[in-house]
């Protein structure tokens, strides 16, 4: 089987549907065609500075959500980044085959340094897509499922693994990222051409799975739209309708041309109401199954260290290899 792995920050307390119909969504559905490793990335999430029981409380609340959508734990590894100490391990290694000014060239490096000003900006941010390199080659993942955001950050964990392979010696699989393009971009609601984003959109902008589905509805209807009147989806001339047919569709898994025809002669508020409705079936299940996870602790904890025990027994060949093949000794 082949070998598919994702990670995702535990930033904020929800994930986002940009989260979910972009990568998470995908993670669930390739469990039944790939051996899969799925991670709560909390070394990635202290780049900008972070309240450490904040930090805990999130990375519990990420996992919990991952099982609710359907990660499933007796086919998947799920776990902790943190408790797999071979990641930033492989890090340093791969760190000295990246350039400096590749590294600079990352567009959400220089995204993200430009608005903590860059004198501020951390070195654990910089050297972010490093890690994210780690966390795949470790595992010799064949795909890579995650939103376009995503893209820039994939291609250099290809270019990492051909290199080193080339100098050292054949040891990572080449990894492909898995994006899939209808919903590899959720935009945000009140501006409908960026993406909705946990640390760049205002609250408005995003629906959280976690939220109450009465205050999602708020936002579907307070949605950004053109002042045409028509439902046609038009991601260039209105990106607003295209962005809520996108989640309509996919939530519901009707087809978009369906969804167009049903539309017709109808207004935008129809749309915006049946659209958080379809929104409150889908979240009321997956909120009741997070609170389950989130009663129990102790049994969350539990699996989650099972989970780091099968990924190490993984991470930890790939390392040996690697350390082989640059000149150290084994690790003990
Ligand atoms: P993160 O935590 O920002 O996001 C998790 C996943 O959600 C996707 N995503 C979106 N997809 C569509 N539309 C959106 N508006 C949207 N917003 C976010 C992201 O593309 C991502 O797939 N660097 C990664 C985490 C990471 C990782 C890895 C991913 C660390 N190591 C190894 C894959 C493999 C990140 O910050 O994702």
């Amino acid at each position: 089987r082949p070998r598919v792995l994702s990670g995702i920050q535990p930033t904020a307390d929800s994930f986002h549907l940009g989260n979910y119909l972009g990568a998470v969504r995908h993670w669930v559905a390739l469990q039944d065609s790939h051996d899969a490793f799925y991670c709560v990335v909390d070394l990635h999430a202290i780049t900008a500075g972070h309240d450490p029981a904040v930090l805990h409380q999130r990375t519990r609340r990420a996992a919990a959500q991952l099982l609710a959508v359907g990660i499933d734990p007796e086919r998947s590894t799920l776990f902790v980044q943190s408790q797999v100490p071979e990641h930033p391990q492989l890090a340093w290694i791969l760190g000295c085959i990246t350039g400096f000014g590749e590294a600079g060239r990352m567009t959400q490096f220089k995204d993200k340094s430009q608005k903590q000003g860059s004198d501020r900006a951390s070195v654990g941010l910089f050297t972010y897509p490093i890690l994210q390199a780690a966390d795949i080659l470790l595992y010799q993942a064949d795909a890579v499922p995650v939103g376009e955001d995503q893209r820039q950050h994939l291609e250099l964990s290809r270019d990492l693994a051909q290199r080193f392979n080339t100098t050292f010696g054949a040891t990572f699989t080449v990894p492909a990222a898995h994006i899939v393009k209808d919903t590899a971009k959720i935009t945000d609601l009140q501006e409908p051409r960026a993406k909705m984003s946990k640390s760049s959109s205002a609250p408005g902008g995003i629906i959280d799975l976690l939220e109450d589905p009465a205050r999602s509805a708020k936002k579907i209807r307070s949605a950004v739209t053109d002042t045409g009147r028509e439902i046609v989806f038009d991601a260039e001339a209105k990106p607003g309708i295209a962005n809520l047919l996108t989640i309509y569709s996919a939530l519901s898994g009707r087809g978009i041309d369906d969804l167009v025809g049903a539309y017709a002669g109808k207004g935008y508020g129809d749309l915006k109401k049946d659209l958080a409705e379809v929104v409150a079936e889908f979240v009321r299940p997956i909120q009741a199954r997070t609170q389950g996870y989130l009663d129990d602790p102790a049994q969350l904890d539990k699996l989650l260290a099972t989970g780091a025990e099968k990924a190490r027994a993984v991470a930890g060949a790939t390392l040996r290899t690697a350390y082989e093949r640059v000149g150290f000794f084994p690790p003990v």
